[in-house]
């Protein structure tokens, strides 16, 4: 049985500079506790701090927290006005959702190569 895992989900991303947050990432191999990202958006920023905790072999005993109150609240903008931004409940729900999928996704992977590891020590 062969199993493919081709689906990548589309992580919302608003900023040209994560490759800052990536090499931070790398940065903190030697520091213990967890990454926290306050205010992830559509998880943009959290997708590449989570690649670069596996890239870097730290994911499994380092994870990542992230913190949004989303609900379309009000902001103070620079001019005193309070404005609105579309960060909703909805894309708070979207986000999990395509969050859960990637997460899936890496499972599925992880037992495809244990699958094919496993094919192959029993053909030797
Ligand atoms: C500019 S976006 C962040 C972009 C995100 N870091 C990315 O990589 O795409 C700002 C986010 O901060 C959230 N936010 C606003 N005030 C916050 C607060 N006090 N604490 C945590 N998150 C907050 C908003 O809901 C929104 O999702």
């Amino acid at each position: 049985m062969k199993v493919n895992v081709s689906v990548e989900p589309e992580i919302g991303q608003d900023s040209l500079e994560y490759e800052q947050l990536e090499n931070a990432v790398f940065k903190t191999i030697d520091v213990p506790g967890y990454l926290c990202e306050i205010g992830l958006r559509r998880g943009g920023g959290s997708y590449y701090m989570m690649n670069a905790l596996k890239q870097s072999k730290q994911n499994l005993k380092k994870g990542l927290i992230a913190i949004d109150p989303y609900g379309n609240i009000d902001y103070e903008s620079n001019d005193d006005d309070v404005i609105r931004q579309d960060y909703t409940n909805g894309m708070r729900d979207e986000t999990i959702f395509i969050f859960s999928v990637w997460k899936i996704r890496n499972i599925l992977l992880v037992m495809q190569m244990v699958f094919h590891s496993t094919i192959k020590q029993k053909d030797l």
